[in-house]
């Protein structure tokens, strides 16, 4: 399978939060943009992820509440993970900023959103458009699963961005 959605547990993630305290060790912390913060998320997801992340980014930060988590880090966004963002019951797009990856921060974005679900009410949450890169990080963080003939889902009669 190159693409498809995963599913995830919500009941069954450890809600211990501890990822939190180990980002704060490494000097990041994983909270929600402040209002006044939108242009600067919006534009840093641009410039790092492109437009069509844009798009959802904007969506879950003018969600009440917010759906969009940031990675700071010495004053700086290093990363971001929005829900509710592509369709509802949906999390992602996540992403790290490439020389800060491998130190745990995309594991503690995804928690921290899915955790946010959890107490929102969902059961459920589903990851979508996953490619082969990317089950083996939702498999072992989250639990995820592939879902089957789950692609192109949702996505089926997507308008391409930027239309004339
Ligand atoms: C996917 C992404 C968010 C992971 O961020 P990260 O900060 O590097 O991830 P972490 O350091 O928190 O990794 C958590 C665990 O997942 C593992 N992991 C990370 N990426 C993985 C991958 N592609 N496949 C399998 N395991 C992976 C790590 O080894 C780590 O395991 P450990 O806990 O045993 O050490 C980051 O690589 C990224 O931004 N990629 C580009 C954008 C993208 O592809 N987004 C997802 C679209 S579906």
């Amino acid at each position: 399978m190159d693409r498809a959605d995963m599913l995830v547990k919500l009941y069954d993630l450890d809600d211990s939060r501890s990822f939190l305290a180990e980002q704060e060790t490494r000097g990041i912390t994983i909270r929600k943009p402040l209002g006044g913060e939108k242009q600067p998320v919006i534009d840093w997801v641009g410039k790092h992820f492109g437009d069509e992340w844009v798009d959802e980014t904007e969506m879950a930060i003018m969600s009440s509440p917010k759906s969009c988590f940031v990675a700071i880090r010495e004053n700086r966004i290093i990363g971001f993970c929005c829900y509710d963002a592509t369709a509802l019951g949906f999390c992602g797009p996540i992403g790290v900023e490439a020389p800060h990856r491998g130190n745990g921060t995309g594991k503690a974005l995804l928690l921290t959103s899915l955790l946010d679900m959890k107490l929102k009410g969902y059961g459920y949450a589903i990851i979508g458009w996953v490619n082969r890169d990317g089950f083996g990080f939702y498999r072992k963080v989250a639990g995820a699963v592939a879902i089957a003939d789950s692609f192109p889902g949702v996505y089926k009669a997507y308008l391409p961005g930027k239309q004339q």
